[in-house]
């Protein structure tokens, strides 16, 4: 398609003005097609200036979700490889899985909003349009089921090393899987396996992320004290495209070192990003919640705990809550 040859072109020179007739003779289309292409990009939303010489400039700031504002930045042999982008569904886990589920490896789903984003243990995540990151990923990993939270470890540390890159801080994991910076909610990370009945085997994984960018304060009222966005920790949050291909990079190293069987490597990462370690805890399990001091994260990335009484526990799955 001319529009998104041109958004391409545009991309790359992102902030310069480019005249029509280059884009046009690049192309090897018309004016008045490349014309109609940047109307077209206009009424999607995307932030394109005229300038009086008859060009067109990508402005700098423009934060509007492409595949091409993403490819432009994107560096991974297959995660993000093929990227679809919509303005809204339920949930991208959902969607995924209904109808992308035949996808390669690495294929990624990435919606404006949610109406119905899903977090763990049955609870909503909040996804309003354009103030967040919301994405899944298809992941072909030949995993044991019984290694499947590697999958949320790996992607809790590429969360981490991404908001690192991009943003200039480092947020913490409060084990399992939630993202955290200054006691607040950055993040949260649903791993669902579809299981073969026969072999009992993953077929494949949907690794969801959500990132909260910016909007803090319209949070509805419950989540205000306990999430935040990048927004609230940073002057300049960056582009959710420079987040979004940054986020893949990211994963795309994370699920190396678990196809190479580093998970030595993941885990020294996961602990060192760990707010936990050491602290006083309230595990909320299926049974009555109990207080302990959480240990260490062992080799299977379990979460070693001791009660008060002394004895020891090993949580395998779970929420905790820190105790200031
Ligand atoms: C949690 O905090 O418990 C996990 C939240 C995961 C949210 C992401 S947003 C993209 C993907 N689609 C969903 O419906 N959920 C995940």
């Amino acid at each position: 398609m001319v529009k998104d040859a041109v958004l391409a072109l545009l991309e790359q020179s992102r902030g310069k003005v480019i005249s029509g007739s280059v884009l046009a003779q690049q192309l090897q289309v018309s004016r008045t097609a490349v014309w109609k292409a940047i109307e077209r990009l206009r009424q999607q939303g995307i932030s394109i200036e005229a300038s009086p010489g008859g060009g067109y400039c990508l402005r700098q700031e423009d934060d509007t979700l492409t595949v091409s504002a993403i490819k432009s930045i994107l560096h991974t042999k297959q995660i993000g490889r093929q990227i679809v982008i919509i303005p809204q569904t339920d949930s991208t886990n959902a969607l995924l899985k209904r109808e992308y589920a035949d996808h390669a490896h690495g294929f990624t789903l990435i919606a404006e909003a949610q109406t119905a984003g899903r977090g763990r243990l049955g609870r909503s995540f909040c996804s309003p349009a354009g103030q967040g990151l919301y994405c899944s990923i298809l992941l072909r990993l030949a995993l044991p089921l019984a290694q499947l939270h590697f999958i949320t470890i790996a992607a809790a540390v590429a969360v981490c090393n991404t908001i690192t890159k991009a943003c200039g801080f480092t947020p913490q994991i409060k084990w399992v899987n939630d993202i955290l910076h200054q006691n607040k909610k950055l993040c949260g990370i649903l791993t669902e396996a579809s299981i073969e009945g026969e072999t009992g085997q993953v077929a494949y994984t949907v690794l969801g992320i959500g990132i909260n960018v910016c909007g803090s304060e319209n949070f509805p009222e419950e989540l205000r004290d306990i999430a935040g966005t990048l927004a609230d920790f940073t002057q300049t949050p960056p582009r959710r495209a420079v987040l979004a291909a940054t986020l893949l990079c990211e994963v795309e190293a994370c699920c190396t070192l678990l196809l190479e069987n580093r998970h030595d490597e993941l885990l020294d990462a996961y602990r060192a990003h760990s707010c936990v370690l050491g602290q006083k805890i309230r595990v909320l399990g299926d049974g009555t919640p109990y207080d302990a001091v959480a240990g260490q994260i062992n080799k299977q990335g379990h979460l070693c705990v001791r009660k008060p009484d002394g004895t020891q526990h090993i949580l395998s799955a779970g929420e905790i809550s820190v105790r200031l």
